[in-house]
């Protein structure tokens, strides 16, 4: 098919010359004939001879036919009937578009004689085509806010039939807000305009959807339709609106600085910026800012600070939210804060009366107060201290306390008491508070010193220096200060028969024991005193303890020869029978000495005689006895020089004369003594009695060492049992054998003898044995077990 463009200009040509041929052909009329569009090729238009009014043989005869001026040719005549049939189908709006009427000119020609008849046919419309709309949609935009009436033109359907047939009416479906108005162009067109009924509300309906229905005035009329979409522009019509006007909230007091209080949430309808909310506080106080703090976006209040219920119990807070837009809405939240035990009790000590002496019964030793600042069972408190000591507390007024002592102190058991005072609320969880007091315990005089031991005994050796060092008592007192501060002293001995404090002299402050003079162990051997110890209390207090000292022996005493007298002036002699048989007892050589023990264990031994060989001595026993018969060569005096030794460190000797006289038969003995020439008879007897006496008192000896050694060992035993050693106690030598019923002492009786010269009889007299015995009634039993030996002889 032609296009229509290039087919319009070639009309416009045709129209020309047709107007040319009008002027050509001045008289010539016009031929019309018109046909609808479409009418099938070959149907009659009409009639030509009938037209131009000739016979149909006519036409043929003057050669007639059709021309169209270098167009394409749509007619076709029937020269014999002068019809005038369509060459073909016609498309009106092929051939003429919107033109209106479609007409297409063409000529008539008689060629004999030539005669031009211009003619034309009409191609009449049929609503062959409906409405189009070019966009099958249409997207249109309104603020919401546009007022009624408001006209929004549309876009116009296009039909390309004319006249009638084109597009008469449009119409919208029915719509709450939106009507069509269809308006005329000055052209005859009608096109369509979207009017609005009522006010748009975004909020409400944001969108709407609409058919544009273009009708055309055909019959049946034909249409077509397009989809409007119609969105409401936003404008910022809404405030933000919070989801609750008030918020009530409660959070507890020790809610961490950054946690969550609550979230606000406001809502605007608007769409956009304009329904962007941003929150924010209302500055109401410097308080609120600087405890609160909310995000501007998430609406979510924290918080900036602790809060602390015992400064402020609730909040008011205001939030802003505002839009994009500037518009604002507001709420407020109320934050209440819960109370929590956060506070621990509180203890004032308001006194303390430390230290406290040791006798106080039911003293006050604090006073003190507590609180906590907690409200209702948070608040309320108990208080208490540990079980053990001897304190119990007190309560007068509510809240406060005082401290007692309850119970016995002793400030030597303890003197220091820690006490815990426990405060404990009853919140949940339960806070404590502990305060520490240390009540000192001040000393009383309540102790009396104590000695080491209740008995002392202390060894002294004799001949010691005087003010010499024997040892020390020592006391203690468990009380404290001068309280314990001890001062020694001697008691007066309570018989008055021992001067002590001539003897002995005590450091007061340390117990040191010193003895004033040299002892002598031969005139004291043991004694014992009272010594005291009292403390500097107020008043004071004291205890006693019993002091013996017992002396040691020294070997301080040379043996004392008793027989024979060792005076020059009385000279003794022993008479030896000439006769007398080797081994006949001359004389016995008495010592004694006053040393004790090993001391006094004494040996004899011959050192020089007028006869060397005539006469042996017994080492041990001092018997001197002849070693061979006596011939008479020998002479008549023999002298013999014994010497008497000890056993001490370092022995000690005597050397003792004896003058013996060696006679023809036992006659009476030559016995001169000084003061008694004429007691000759006396004398005599004396010396029988001597012998007899030796001889009893060598026999008590031989029983007595029995009894001794018997006792001895016994007490020996006894010692390994009581751990006990009094005296050190060597072996018995073998050559002191101390036997044979002389006059030698054995180590355990000692005899003080001395030889009386008051009667002139040469009087020897025993003397109580010195029994080592103390001076007062509690000498030690060891040695009063001793068998006393009391006995005296008398002789002459
Ligand atoms: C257009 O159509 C509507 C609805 O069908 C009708 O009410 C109206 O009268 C018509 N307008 C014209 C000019 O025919
Ligand atoms: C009492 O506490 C003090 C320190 O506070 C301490 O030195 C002392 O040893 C304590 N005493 C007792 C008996 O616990
Ligand atoms: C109090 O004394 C107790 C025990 O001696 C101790 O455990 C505690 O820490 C002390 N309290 C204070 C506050 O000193
Ligand atoms: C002999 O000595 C003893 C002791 O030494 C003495 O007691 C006595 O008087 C003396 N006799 C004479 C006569 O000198």
């Amino acid at each position: 098919m032609e296009p229509r463009e290039e087919s319009i200009p070639l009309q416009r040509q045709v129209l020309l010359l047709l107007v040319l041929l009008c002027v050509y052909v001045s008289a010539s009329e016009p031929g019309r004939f018109s046909v609808a569009e479409e009418m099938e090729s070959r149907s009659s238009v009409g009639n030509v001879a009938k037209a131009l009014g000739l016979e149909v043989g006519e036409l043929s005869a003057r050669g007639a036919r059709i021309t169209s001026k270098g167009k394409k040719q749509h007619l076709q005549l029937n020269i014999q009937t002068g019809d005038l049939l369509l060459k073909e189908k016609l498309d009106r709006e092929e051939l003429c578009g919107p033109a209106d009427p479609c007409v297409l000119p063409f000529q008539i020609l008689l060629e004999n004689p030539l005669h031009i008849i211009p003619a034309e046919l009409r191609v009449l419309d049929i609503n062959d085509h409906a409405p189009m709309f070019p966009d099958s949609e249409m997207l249109l935009k309104i603020r919401e806010n546009s007022p009624p009436e408001s006209l929004f033109s549309l876009k116009n359907a296009i039909d390309l039939d004319v006249g009638i047939n084109n597009v008469q009416n449009y119409t919208v479906n029915p719509s709450s807000h939106f009507r069509v108005h269809t308006r005329t162009r000055s052209d005859g067109r009608k096109y369509p305009e979207l009017v609005l009924d009522k006010t748009l509300d975004r909020e409400e309906q944001p969108e709407f959807a609409l058919t544009l229905t273009a009708v055309d005035g055909g019959s049946p009329p034909k249409s077509g339709t397009a989809q409007i979409r119609v969105l409401v522009v936003d404008i910022n019509d809404n405030t933000p609106v919070f989801a609750q006007p008030q918020y009530e909230v409660q959070i507890p007091e020790d809610s961490p600085i950054d946690s969550l209080v609550v979230t606000v949430s406001a809502r605007d309808l608007d769409i956009g910026s304009n329904g962007e909310i941003s929150y924010a506080l209302i500055q109401s106080s410097e308080e609120i800012s600087q405890t609160f703090k909310v995000n501007p976006f998430s609406g979510e209040i924290r918080l900036k600070k602790q809060v602390d219920f015992e400064m402020i119990q609730s909040y008011e807070v205001d939030i802003e939210a505002t839009d994009g837009g500037g518009l604002s809405g507001k709420c407020t939240v109320r934050i209440h804060v819960m109370d929590l035990n956060d506070n621990p009790p509180e203890l004032a000590l308001s006194s303390l009366n430390s230290p406290i002496p040791e006798d106080s019964f039911q003293v006050v030793v604090a006073v003190f107060s507590i609180s906590d600042r907690d409200s209702g069972d948070k608040g309320k408190m108990v208080c208490s201290i540990q079980d053990n000591v001897p304190f119990i507390l007190k309560s007068s007024l509510e809240n406060f306390y005082t401290l007692v002592t309850d119970g016995v102190l002793d400030r030597e058991i303890r003197d220091e008491y820690n006490i815990t005072i426990t405060v404990t609320d009853l919140g949940s969880p339960r806070l404590k508070t502990e305060q520490n007091i240390t009540v000192l315990i001040s000393d009383v005089n309540d102790n009396s010193p104590v000695f080491t031991q209740t008995a002392y005994t202390l060894y002294l050796r004799e001949n010691n220096s005087p003010a010499f060092y024997i040892g020390s008592v020592s006391a203690s007192d468990r009380d404290w200060g001068s309280n314990a501060k001890v001062i020694y002293s001697l008691l007066p001995p309570k018989t008055g028969d021992l001067p002590l404090f001539s003897y002995i002299s005590i450091n007061s402050d340390n117990g040191h024991l010193y003895v004033l003079r040299s002892l002598d162990y031969e005139v004291i051997q043991a004694f014992q005193f009272t010594v005291r110890a009292a403390d500097g209390g107020s008043p004071s207090l004291s205890s006693q303890a019993l002091v013996q000292v017992l002396v040691e022996d020294e070997n301080d005493n040379s043996p004392f020869v008793l027989y024979p007298l060792q005076n020059g002036t009385a000279p003794c002699n022993d008479l030896v029978p000439r006769a007398a048989e080797p081994g006949y007892l001359v004389t016995k050589v008495v010592a004694v000495d006053r040393d004790w023990g090993q001391n006094s264990w004494l040996s004899y031994q011959l050192t020089k005689a007028t006869n060397p060989g005539l006469f042996t001595m017994w080492a041990h026993n001092g018997e001197v006895r002849t070693a061979r018969p006596i011939s008479d060569r020998d002479a008549i005096k023999q002298r013999l020089l014994v010497l008497v030794k000890d056993n001490g460190q370092p022995p000690l000797s005597t050397m003792a004369t004896l003058n013996v006289l060696l006679v023809d038969g036992f006659s009476e003995p030559y016995l001169q003594l000084p003061d008694a020439p004429k007691e000759q008879a006396q004398t005599d007897s004396l010396t029988i009695y001597l012998v007899i006496s030796l001889a009893s008192v060598s026999f008590l000896f031989l029983v007595s060492v029995i009894l001794f050694i018997a006792v001895h060992l016994w007490k020996r035993k006894k010692n390994a049992t009581d751990g006990l050693q009094l005296r050190p106690n060597s072996s018995f030598p073998g050559h002191f054998v101390n036997v044979g019923g002389t006059g030698t002492l054995s180590q355990s009786y000692h005899y003080e003898v001395c030889l009386t010269n008051d009667s002139g009889t040469g009087e020897f007299k025993f003397l109580k044995p010195i029994i080592p015995s103390l001076p007062t009634q509690d000498s030690g039993r060891d040695l009063e077990e001793s068998p006393p030996l009391q006995e005296s002889f008398w002789l002459g």
